[in-house]
């Protein structure tokens, strides 16, 4: 039998991540009919994760990355974290709330780097939707899994797979959401040009990165605990919210300033890997032209991708705000 990532909508073929052959599903391992490699399973999760075989002078921070979410799964859950509570906490927040609405019935969204799978989880509890969340970090995903299990959600599936070796035929999804990971990796533009063969054709794909601009305030604030020895981290305010468990601010507070690896990008690079890659911009968190954020955002719609001199002001503002969400911002483009 193939190995599929099953739920009520659509079934998606899996791949082996070594020689793209394809892999069938045994009770407790997968294999590839191809190359015979055998997978294991780690408590229903697929463990597809295989290395890069890049040559020794391109520098890897995989393995490094995959050490460090080990040891800090991200972004963790409260305790208090139930299907109910997850629903009103996603909600609350404009991105997942704008997605969830706008994301058509039937439709299949792989989470590329998904951490703890708060999204994947949240975006398959509505029925006729096919998500799979995907992370090099097994132990995060381990607590995605438990909170899918415990909560029922059917429309979810985990595995465990890098980025770099997707274990997915291309053009295999509606949806591909990378939120906070290419910037974690040594090749951005590699990632992205990866999982950009993902989406099928007049799917879209959302990134989301730190911002050159924007991520000034965080850098500040990352001196500025170095030379307290860490004691001014109620400069964070996340940190500060008392709403979060001691092991999400941890979590936050080494994923944002011990982090072993992160880069900076800017909205006209993003951009450009779009035009290159045929993807057409359609909307960003904040909005590239400089307008304020409707509620009701079109997310999905071509919007004006904004000038040079838009894109500046836009994401000096957001420094000058003090750097929200550690200075983050989401691109979204078609494939054409
Ligand atoms: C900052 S966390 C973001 C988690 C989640 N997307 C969020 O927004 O909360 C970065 C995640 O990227 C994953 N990651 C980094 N490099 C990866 C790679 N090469 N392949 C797969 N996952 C990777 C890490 O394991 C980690 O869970």
């Amino acid at each position: 039998m193939n190995a599929k990532t099953t739920s009520a909508a659509v079934e998606i073929a899996l791949v082996c991540p070594i020689c793209s052959g394809k892999l069938a599903a045994l009770p407790d391992q997968v294999t590839c009919e191809n190359c015979r490699h055998t997978f294991p399973l780690d408590g229903g999760i697929p463990n597809l994760f295989w290395q890069n075989d890049w040559s020794a002078e391109k520098p890897d921070v995989t393995r490094a990355m995959q050490a460090f979410y080990e040891k800090t799964p991200f972004p963790n859950y409260d305790d208090f974290d139930s299907a109910e509570a997850l629903r009103l906490k996603a909600r609350r927040g404009v991105f997942a709330k704008l997605l969830d609405e706008q994301i058509r019935h039937g439709s299949s969204i792989l989470e590329v780097g998904c951490g703890t799978g708060q999204l994947s989880n949240f975006l398959g509890m509505t029925w006729g939707r096919t998500v799979v969340g995907a992370d090099g970090c097994l132990h995060s995903l381990e607590l995605a899994e438990n909170f899918r299990r415990e909560n029922e959600i059917k429309g979810t599936k985990f595995l465990q797979m890098n980025l770099f070796r997707p274990v997915f035929p291309q053009e295999s999804f509606d949806f591909v959401v990378c939120n906070g990971v290419l910037h974690h990796t040594s090749d951005p533009y590699l990632g992205f040009q990866t999982i950009g063969k993902l989406v099928k054709r007049g799917g879209f794909i959302l990134i989301g990165l730190y911002n050159k601009y924007s991520r000034l305030t965080t850098d500040l604030r990352r001196w500025m605990f170095r030379v307290s020895g860490d004691r001014m981290q109620f400069l964070d305010p996340q940190i500060r919210d008392r709403a979060r468990n001691r092991g999400r601010k941890d979590a936050w507070f080494l994923d944002q300033y011990k982090n072993p690896h992160e880069s900076k990008h800017t909205f006209g690079e993003v951009q450009g890997w779009f035009k290159e890659n045929g993807f057409e911009f359609m909307n960003s968190i904040p909005k590239a032209q400089g307008e304020s954020f409707a509620t009701d955002e079109k997310l999905f719609e071509p919007h004006s991708p904004g000038t040079a001199l838009n894109h500046f002001l836009v994401q000096t503002g957001e420094m000058l705000v003090g750097g929200r969400d550690g200075g983050f911002f989401i691109m979204i483009g078609k494939r054409l």
